[in-house]
């Protein structure tokens, strides 16, 4: 975890999620949650739930948008690290003013647009960032790449010209954030569109994947010698495929397969009734992305069809597993306790060593075709690697693995 991001969550450590997740609501009454009466707020759920809740702070869920400032970006805005250069007569400097953080491009020295950092979206691997226009939301021309740790084009945009011009829809953040008040509510999906500025709720809160709960927290307050729980999905009770599209709705890719917004999705709701079943339903592995399919790439293999494994057989979403391989790996091996590889022979060490990472040669990052980056020095396109959810076997990578594990080859 890069250190701002560790800052970051140090200083939100303790402060009720409230300010977080209710940025724009802090100052309206504590009680109303711009979802309705039917949701309580996320920082109600802390007192009864309080392990979740302060391990979930540490959760790439829970950040995945949030007010962008000085420490909730990775970039650096100091004189040597902060410039893009688009080519030779255009920059983006990325500037503190008083009036906040700035991406500011200059042609032939002469500032032609200026536009301030509002959200930070992201921050494992990128970071992308959006202002606002009236009550319209705008992606700003460079992102943030941290394996590079350099300042690229945002995702899809020309690498060459000074666009601030890429509107983002409430599609986008559907994904990204727990709810957002269009203005227009009965139009159908489309961009540039106009929102509440006051009924916004950046990263993705409990009851965005747990649905509307002040039912649950009003009964479980009037009867706390109930330690059952009442008006609340119980996610072990239901069926499989229902569990799946609770993480489907956001984990199946492209938005322009939205039939409307998901914020109001809820466990027992469908994904077939907010998404094109096109794409959703693809379980060809050759024709989807690694970015954003992992329903589609879990469904496609051999452990998925043959158990009933799901999504949370491998995922605690309530916590930061990133980089936990030997940890991943236990769950493989508590459905393939004995497996004989080929390749070990008489190898012990190797049979040691395979033990604490099955992830690597099983589940291998895979470059994704949706996301290009640029990076300053523009000539290199670096590829954005997602980890594969079509668990299978890949010859490919076998030896660099081997010696990866054990410092030798195959
Ligand atoms: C007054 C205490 C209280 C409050 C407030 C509360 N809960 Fe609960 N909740 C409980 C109790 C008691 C249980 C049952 C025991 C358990 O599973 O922890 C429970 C269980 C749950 C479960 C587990 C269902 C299952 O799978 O077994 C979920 C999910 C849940 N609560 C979500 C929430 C959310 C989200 C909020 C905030 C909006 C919230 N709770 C607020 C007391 C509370
Ligand atoms: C509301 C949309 C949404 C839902 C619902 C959702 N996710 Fe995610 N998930 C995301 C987004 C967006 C990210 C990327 C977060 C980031 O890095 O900014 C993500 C990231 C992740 C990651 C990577 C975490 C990391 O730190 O690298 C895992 C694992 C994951 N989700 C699993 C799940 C599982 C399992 C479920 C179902 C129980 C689920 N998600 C439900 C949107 C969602
Ligand atoms: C259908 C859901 C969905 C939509 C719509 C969506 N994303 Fe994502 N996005 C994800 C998921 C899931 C991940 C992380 C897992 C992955 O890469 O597969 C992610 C990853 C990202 C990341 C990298 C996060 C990190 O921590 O490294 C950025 C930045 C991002 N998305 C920005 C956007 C922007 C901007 C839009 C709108 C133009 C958008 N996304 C639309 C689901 C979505
Ligand atoms: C990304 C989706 C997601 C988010 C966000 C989320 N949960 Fe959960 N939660 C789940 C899933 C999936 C399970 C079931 C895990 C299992 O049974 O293996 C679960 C289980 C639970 C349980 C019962 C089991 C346990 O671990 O105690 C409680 C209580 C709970 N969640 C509360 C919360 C609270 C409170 C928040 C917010 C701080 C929250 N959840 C945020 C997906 C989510
Ligand atoms: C819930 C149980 C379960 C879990 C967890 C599980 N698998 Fe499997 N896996 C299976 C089953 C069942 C099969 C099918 C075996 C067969 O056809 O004989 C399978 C098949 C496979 C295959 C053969 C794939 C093919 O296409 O032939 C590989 C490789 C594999 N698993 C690796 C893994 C790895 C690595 C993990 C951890 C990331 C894992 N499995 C987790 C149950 C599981
Ligand atoms: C058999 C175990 C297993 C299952 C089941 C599983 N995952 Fe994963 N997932 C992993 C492993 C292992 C990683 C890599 C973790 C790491 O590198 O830190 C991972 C990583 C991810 C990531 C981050 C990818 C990246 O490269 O940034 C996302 C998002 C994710 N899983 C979502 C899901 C969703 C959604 C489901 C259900 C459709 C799911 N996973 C089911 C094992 C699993
Ligand atoms: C260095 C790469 C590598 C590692 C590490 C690795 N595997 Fe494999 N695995 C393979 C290859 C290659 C095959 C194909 C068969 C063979 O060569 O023996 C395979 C085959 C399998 C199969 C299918 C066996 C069959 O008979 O169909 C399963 C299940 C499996 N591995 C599970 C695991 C588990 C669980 C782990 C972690 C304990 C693991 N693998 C670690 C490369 C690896």
């Amino acid at each position: 975890m890069p250190a701002r991001r560790k800052f970051l969550l140090l200083l939100i450590f303790g402060i009720p999620l409230l300010v977080i997740f209710g940025q724009c609501n802090i100052f309206d009454s504590p009680k109303v949650d711009p979802r309705g009466s039917a949701y309580a707020g996320s920082e109600r759920c802390m007192n009864c739930h309080k392990a979740v809740y302060s391990d979930y702070l540490h959760a790439s869920h829970f950040s995945t948008s949030r007010i962008a400032d000085e420490h909730s970006i990775n970039g650096s805005f100091m004189p040597g690290g902060n410039v893009y250069t688009l080519n030779k007569d255009t920059k983006i400097v990325m500037e503190k003013r008083d009036s906040g953080l700035y991406q500011v491009a200059y042609a032939n020295g002469k500032i032609i647009n200026a536009q301030r950092f509002d959200i930070a979206i992201g921050g494992i691997k990128a970071e992308t960032y959006l202002y606002w226009a009236g009550n319209s939301l705008y992606q700003l021309p460079v992102s943030y790449f941290n394996a590079l740790n350099s300042w690229t084009n945002s995702p899809g945009y020309h690498n060459a010209i000074a666009d601030f011009s890429r509107p983002v829809g409430a599609d986008c953040m559907s994904c990204h954030a727990s709810y957002m008040k269009t203005i227009q509510q009965d139009q159908p999906l489309q961009q540039g569109e106009e929102f509440d500025r006051t009924a916004l709720i950046l990263g993705i809160d409990c009851e965005r994947c747990h649905g509307p709960a002040a039912q649950h927290a009003d009964y479980q307050t009037e009867h706390p010698e109930d330690k059952k729980a009442a008006y609340i999905a119980v996610y072990s009770t239901l069926p499989r495929m229902v569990k799946m599209d609770m993480c489907a709705i956001c984990h199946s890719g492209a938005s322009d397969m939205m039939l409307r917004p998901s914020f109001t999705f809820k466990p027992g709701d469908r994904v077939s009734d907010y998404k094109l079943p096109s794409l959703f339903q693809n379980t060809d592995p050759a024709q989807l992305d690694v970015h954003g399919n992992q329903y589609q790439l879990l469904k496609s293999s051999q452990c998925f069809i043959k158990s009933n494994m799901d999504c949370a057989t491998c995922h605690n979403v309530h916590t930061n597993q990133r980089g936990q391989i030997a940890l991943c790996s236990q769950k493989c091996t508590s459905c393939h306790a004995q497996v004989s590889h080929s390749f070990i022979k008489n190898d012990p060490a190797l049979a040691t060593a395979i033990k604490g990472n099955c992830i690597d040669c099983h589940m291998p990052e895979r470059s994704s075709n949706a996301i290009a980056l640029n990076t300053a020095q523009k000539s290199t396109v670096v590829p954005y690697l997602v980890r594969t959810h079509h668990i299978g076997v890949y010859t490919d990578i076998t030896s660099e693995v081997i010696s990866k594990l054990v410092g030798r080859g195959k």
